[in-house]
């Protein structure tokens, strides 16, 4: 079986739609775990609600030890997927998972990522700027902060009506499809862990 740790900071749409394509078996893998950095998280609630193991570690008593304390829990993982996940990794996790590590980014990065970038914030400068088009990407995760490998970004055009919440609410939708197609090609080998270290 294949098996996701699946790391959150808030809501848990994302995660909530691999539960259900899991359901469905349109995503043929199992959630070993779901992580939450924070006790308030719904997203925690939806996994339990499923029967999924649930841990939460919280970040501001763990500090500088969150990431070293996920990774004593992942281990048994094949993929760590970031769904709305808000502290970032550090240390030997992303060394050991190396390629296996995925993150959301509501954004077509490069633009409107890096450090302070999440949430709201993004769609915000996106529509200070006045982008004609945005998007989300999953990228893999590294040492950096939205720095990874691209491996698949979806687009949405930004009309003049649109607010920062209604754009968010159009790319949310995308985010969904954009990580069940990136965690299906994992599963599948289209995306080679052993490669992508070349
Ligand atoms: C998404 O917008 C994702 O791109 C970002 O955090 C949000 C999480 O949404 N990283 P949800 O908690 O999965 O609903």
């Amino acid at each position: 079986m294949y098996n996701l740790a699946i790391l959150v900071s808030g809501n848990g749409t994302n995660l909530q739609y691999i539960i259900d394509k899991i359901d469905t078996g349109d995503i043929k893998a199992k959630i070993e775990i779901v992580i939450s950095d924070k006790s308030s998280a719904y997203a925690i609630e939806r996994a339990k609600k499923n029967g999924i193991k649930t841990l939460i570690l919280d970040k501001k008593n763990l500090k500088n030890n969150l990431s070293d304390e996920i990774l004593k829990n992942v281990k048994n993982c094949n993929l760590i997927v970031l769904a709305g996940f808000l502290s970032i990794l550090k240390g030997e996790i992303v060394e050991l998972f190396k390629n296996r590590i995925i993150n959301i980014h509501p954004s077509l990065i490069p633009s409107f990522c890096g450090k302070g970038m999440y949430g709201i914030k993004v769609h915000e400068a996106a529509i200070n700027r006045g982008v004609k088009v945005s998007g989300c990407t999953v990228h893999i995760v590294d040492k950096g902060t939205d720095t990874g490998t691209i491996l698949k970004q979806k687009i949405v055009t930004v009309n003049k009506n649109d607010t920062p919440e209604s754009l968010a609410e159009k790319i949310h939708i995308l985010e969904h499809k954009a990580l069940e197609e990136v965690i299906n090609e994992y599963i599948s080998g289209k995306i080679d862990p052993e490669i992508l270290k070349r």
